[in-house]
């Protein structure tokens, strides 16, 4: 393809991310394009069903191709604590179900989701518990990372909750400039950290724009962070569906004398499911993160941004 029309794509690409980005923010359309039907339909295609038994349904499945599962109930920014502690009983639940139904329990939960705009310390708490409930049912709990005016605020409470248990790992953003400086900071803790490059719309001085800078600070993120595998200083999760990325680092890994299994990679549900299957036969641990819930409309519309080429998909469900 000519550089030039190469250039042309990628501006456009660019530009319909920025405008998703800015619907996913949204407070009209979060109201209102939930209840359009063939929006409804399109969000089959990243979730299994909007309640729990879909999702529990969908891990049992995954289990049987050797892929595990994380849970994810969908919400963000509540703005009452009541909701918050509803969460926590539903995730305490979510915890049981998993393990009665023989998948291994884990979970990803948004510090926004658990009260962290009202009140940091209630969010801590509610964090604490869900993080006993995790160990208690031998399972694993995830801090995603939201947009960056929240990063230190859940660094601050990964590390508090960290402190007190070791069933516990935050995502880090490879699209963030500071990421690098956070990788320093947390491989002190023996941290759990799940790499991703990162969902929201962010300003140029605080995180690359460019895709290929966002794809290579990726690479030389997980090389730093394999080495501190190496030395035992940390636990690294891929939360990628770059599969040319994961196998170039996978190799590097290799070559510091890591195992397959070392290598740990976790997908979306209904994202190139068929090579996560193929990286869970080759021995690498892999897992598939299932969202469900109702309050899908922006985490929806993050997932279109990534690639806006699913805005099709959309439209061919409005059509027919
Ligand atoms: P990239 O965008 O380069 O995609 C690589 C290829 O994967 C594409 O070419 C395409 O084929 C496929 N692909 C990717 N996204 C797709 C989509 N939406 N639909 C269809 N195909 C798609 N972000 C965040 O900010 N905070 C968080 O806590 C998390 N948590 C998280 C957990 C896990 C397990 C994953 C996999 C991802 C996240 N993310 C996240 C999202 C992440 O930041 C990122 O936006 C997406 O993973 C897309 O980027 P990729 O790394 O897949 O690469």
């Amino acid at each position: 393809m000519p550089a030039s029309l190469r250039r042309h794509l990628w501006q456009r690409s660019k530009a319909m991310r920025q405008v998703l980005l800015w619907c996913a923010g949204n407070p009209w359309l979060a109201a209102h394009v939930p209840r359009w039907g063939f929006v409804r339909r399109a969000v089959g295609r990243f979730m299994p069903g909007e309640d729990f038994d879909s999702a529990l349904k969908a891990a049992v499945e995954f289990k049987s191709k050797g892929i595990g599962a994380v849970f994810t109930r969908l919400g963000e920014n509540i703005i009452d604590l009541g909701e918050a502690a509803a969460v926590v009983e539903h995730y305490e639940s979510v915890l049981d179900a998993a393990k009665a139904a023989g998948v291994s329990p884990e979970i990803s939960v948004k510090p926004t989701q658990l009260g962290l705009d009202i009140d940091a310390a209630a969010a801590l708490a509610n964090l604490n518990r869900l993080a006993d409930a995790a160990s208690r049912a031998k399972g694993f709990m995830w801090i995603d990372m939201e947009g960056s005016a929240y990063t230190d605020a859940t660094l601050d409470l990964y590390t508090k909750v960290r402190w007190k248990h070791s069933e516990v790992g935050v995502c880090l953003q490879a699209y963030l400039h500071r990421t690098a400086k956070d990788v320093g900071r947390l491989s002190q803790t023996s941290a759990a950290i799940r790499l991703v490059k990162g969902a929201y719309a962010e300003p140029a001085d605080r995180a690359f724009t460019a895709k290929r800078d966002v794809d290579a600070n990726y690479l030389a993120l997980a090389v730093l962070m394999l080495t501190e595998l190496k030395r035992g200083k940390l636990r690294l999760v891929l939360g990628t569906h770059d599969v040319k990325l994961v196998r170039w680092i996978a190799q590097f890994g290799m070559a510091l004398g890591l195992e397959h299994e070392q290598i740990e990679v976790a997908m979306l549900y209904g994202i190139r499911t068929g090579e996560l299957a193929r990286l869970a036969a080759e021995g690498h641990r892999v897992v598939d993160l299932i969202a469900y819930g109702s309050a899908w409309y922006p985490w929806y519309v993050r997932r279109l941004a990534e690639r806006p080429a699913n805005v099709l998909f959309v439209a061919r469900q409005m059509l027919g």
